[in-house]
């Protein structure tokens, strides 16, 4: 699926390469371009149509970006497609004018304009972009990537694989993506969940590999309402970080692993299986079975044995424990959904009923507001210490998603869990989340459940 372009870049270098005089370019080398374009692909088996999908460089899922910690990304959107767009860093700790959030920290871009993003990685881990303007839409139709931060030391592995789980709703007729892409009844309940399922852009992705090879998987929830349950087979491994962020431990897989959208788990796996076996990635279907997520046939021994278990990953910086005696308390009451009790809201700076939202397309609300509001649902300054109560009075789950700062849980035993930038709420279950507020700018709070977000879930918060 991947297209190859020579870039100006790789012509230079070529013709330097061959020791020719190279006369000065007319036109002065821009930054590198990632391009956003209407892809036809086939997405679903042969024998159903292509997709016409929307694309970063025309491939789904996009080219993996992969560059050191503490350097700096530099990209050109060329905006290709027929409607606006631009494209949001997920998980970078990123300056808050490059987070891509279309109507928030930059206007969208128009078809045939651009836009040039540049910041620092100042951590390691996996990270992904997609774009954030109509995302219920452009994510749908194909706009996400991984991008991923090298440790200035990598682990001791062999490979590194990276994995970028979705689905998509396809029309099994033509393999169009089904449309609407604001179906009320979708968005009312748990959003929208594909008929086919996949991998890195396949529906029978594979890979091979060798027995008592050591892999880092990087697993990445891209799917806008999926939560995918997962377990390994002929596979042993630990997990490693979290939305980038490295467990102080590594922690053993044991049963089952629980990825909701937008999250991240890095694994390191060792293959178990044998020499003409396959190990496998398996997800929970909807019909409570174990399905192939991804397949591993393992096509020979690597020269090393099975090894102790890994150490951990170098911690990224500022991942000290939030302070919680002074914290700032929030309370994120969550409501709305299909079975839910919104009876009326604040929306676009009116009281309105439940009757009026739902014409409106919205369901839900963040603290009794909903969508994004005028002023923010928090001021904060920088630095302070923040607490944020969720409960989630809605009968779905929900991968409630910050941008800008990672925060930790705050357990109810006390202590606190590992540092993350989505976490998943579920229904009854509430959640007590804390971060520093050490990043300034405009910072969106959101449901990753996309259909969620765009129908009410989404607010955000300023650290001035
Ligand atoms: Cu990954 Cu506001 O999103
Ligand atoms: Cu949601």
């Amino acid at each position: 699926m991947r297209k190859h372009k020579m870039t100006r870049r790789s012509f230079c270098a070529a013709i330097a390469g061959a020791g020719m005089a190279v006369a000065t370019p007319a036109r002065a080398a821009g930054p590198e371009v990632l391009s956003t374009e209407v892809t036809e692909l086939q997405l679903a088996p042969e024998g159903y149509g292509p997709t016409q999908a929307w694309t970063y460089d025309g491939q789904l899922p996009g080219p993996v970006l992969r560059q050191p910690q503490g350097s700096r990304l530099v990209r050109r959107l060329e905006n290709r497609l027929p409607v606006p767009t631009s494209i949001h860093w997920h998980g970078i700790r990123i300056d808050n004018t490059m987070d891509g959030v279309a109507g928030l920290t930059q206007e969208a871009v128009p078809p045939g304009g651009q836009f040039d993003y540049a910041f620092d990685l100042p951590d390691a881990g996996t990270y992904w972009y997609h774009a954030h303007t109509n995302s219920s839409e452009q994510v749908t139709r194909g706009l996400a990537g991984a991008l991923i931060v090298d440790e200035a030391t990598p682990p001791d592995i062999d490979r590194d694989e990276v994995l970028l789980l979705a689905d998509w709703l396809l029309n099994p007729e033509t393999g169009a993506f089904q449309e609407p892409f604001d179906h009320p009844m979708l968005r009312s309940h748990g959003g929208r969940f594909g008929n086919l399922i996949g991998t890195n852009g396949r529906f029978d992705f594979s890979a091979e590999v060798r027995q008592n090879e050591r892999i880092r998987l990087r697993l990445i929830n891209g799917a806008t309402a999926r939560i995918f349950g997962l377990r390994l087979e002929g596979l042993t491994g630990w997990t490693v970080a979290l939305d980038g962020m490295p467990l102080t431990e590594p922690e053993p897989v044991t049963g089952e692993l629980v990825l909701a959208p937008a999250q991240r788990i890095d694994l390191i796996v060792d293959v178990t299986a044998g020499v003409g076996e396959t190990a496998i990635l398996l997800r929970i279907d909807d019909d409570e079975s174990w399905r192939a997520q991804a397949f591993f046939p393992v096509v020979g021994a690597s020269a090393t044995t099975r090894r102790p278990a890994p150490s951990a990953l170098p911690p990224n910086p500022g991942m000290e424990l939030p302070n919680l005696a002074e914290a700032q308390v929030l309370d994120m009451p969550m409501a709305g959904g299909a079975m839910g009790g919104l009876r009326s809201a604040r929306f676009e700076g009116a009281d309105l009923g439940f009757r009026d939202l739902v014409r409106r397309g919205q369901f839900w609300s963040l603290a009794g507001q909903v969508g994004m509001a005028e002023r923010p649902f928090a001021s904060l300054s920088r630095g302070a210490t923040v607490r944020m109560k969720i409960t989630n009075d809605t009968a779905f789950p929900h991968a409630m998603h910050l941008h800008g700062m990672h925060f930790r849980e705050v357990r109810q035993g006390g202590g606190f869990g590992p540092m993350r930038d989505t976490v998943l709420s579920l229904p009854d279950q509430p959640l007590d989340i804390a971060f520093t507020a050490d990043n300034p700018g405009k910072w969106l709070f959101h449901c990753h459940m996309l259909d969620h977000a765009a129908s009410g879930m989404t607010t955000w918060i300023e650290v001035v």
